[in-house]
């Protein structure tokens, strides 16, 4: 099932009940035309299956999970690794291609709920996880996770929207404008997982605090690039609460900015793209639309050096992000 939001200009998101998960943001451009800026695949069929995680809600732990297993108050527990050795996204289906329920609050909000039972994935603890979307007049996309759990867990959720602010479909993204307001970026292996390490972005190619294209650095002899094939990284967030981040359609003059209470984002530009079909006869490729994926540190339960997030029985996991949209 598809659900729509809308504003009184006409400016809507449509979501999913399959991976609770955005399908299309219309917002005006700099001539007041409408323009959806959202990738989806071309087919729900094609949803079910994908694994560019378009549009989903990723979890019940979003991004890498180093060696697919975890140690949790002493004991050990063993995921199902779905890019061996690491486990990425909660697995396979994880709640990203799962169906979600549905209950629409009003024009401008919705709640996706999911329960995952105890050894979903090889994750512990039953949980009930709810994302709710939220759509304001002034083109603000809220989303706010929700989770509460039987027993000690992790849990850790993100949205995955792939953004093409000139429209999806409409080429790559390596022109659109970027800026970052983070000073301290988390390095990865040749695997992709993050390393445990927190390194200033000073004087290399992930430095965004003042604004560069995503073309004009990413293939820079950096290691650190060529390791992900390019952006593919988690930041950490310094000014929580605040607007860090900022990107501008350079064709349309779309600008999106983020702000989370989460403490990192993933920037991931699309590098592992596919040719794939995507909604309307689009066609997407590599680099076809850019992710802020904001969450925890990745791997935080492996990593000694990243601060621990357990849910246990009797807390409320609670985590929201708005994704701005105006015009330059
Ligand atoms: C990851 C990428 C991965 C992509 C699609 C992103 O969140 O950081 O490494 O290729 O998701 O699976």
């Amino acid at each position: 099932m598809e659900y729509t939001l809308t504003n009184l200009k006409g400016w809507r998101v449509v979501l999913t009940e399959q991976g609770a998960a955005v399908r299309e943001i219309h917002v005006p451009d700099k001539d007041g035309k409408l323009i959806d800026v959202a990738l989806a695949c071309g087919s729900s069929e094609d949803a079910l299956v994908n694994d560019s995680y378009f549009g989903v809600s990723c979890g019940r732990v979003a991004n890498r999970i180093s060696n697919a297993r975890f140690f949790l108050d002493g004991k050990e527990h063993k995921l199902t690794a779905n890019i061996h050795p690491q486990i990425l996204h909660g697995g396979t289906p994880g709640f990203s291609h799962l169906p979600w329920t549905a209950k629409k609050i009003s024009d401008k909000q919705i709640t996706f709920t999911l329960h995952s039972p105890d050894g979903d994935q090889g994750f512990p603890a039953a949980v009930d996880v709810s994302a709710t979307y939220s759509w304001s007049e002034d083109g603000v996309l809220g989303i706010t996770y929700e989770a509460v759990s039987d027993a000690p867990t992790i849990v850790n959720l993100t949205n995955h929207t792939y953004f093409n602010l000139n429209g999806q479909g409409e080429g790559s993204i390596l022109d659109h404008e970027l800026t970052l307001k983070c000073e301290y970026f988390l390095p990865v292996n040749e695997i992709v997982g993050v390393t445990g390490e927190i390194f200033s972005v000073s004087g290399t190619p992930m430095d965004f605090n003042a604004p560069h294209k995503i073309r004009e650095r990413i293939f820079s002899d950096y290691e650190q690039l060529k390791c992900a094939g390019g952006y593919d990284h988690s930041y950490v967030i310094s000014g929580g609460g605040s607007r860090f981040a900022k990107v501008v359609g350079d064709k349309s003059g779309i600008v999106m900015e983020v702000c989370t209470d989460y403490p990192a984002v993933q920037l991931y530009a699309g590098c592992n793209m596919k040719p794939t079909n995507g909604k309307n006869g689009a066609k997407y490729d590599k680099f076809g639309g850019v992710c802020l994926e904001t969450q925890y540190f990745p791997d935080f339960i492996n990593q000694p050096t990243f601060e621990n997030h357990i849910l246990r029985p009797g807390d409320v996991y609670r985590h929201h992000t708005d994704y701005a949209f105006s015009t330059i």
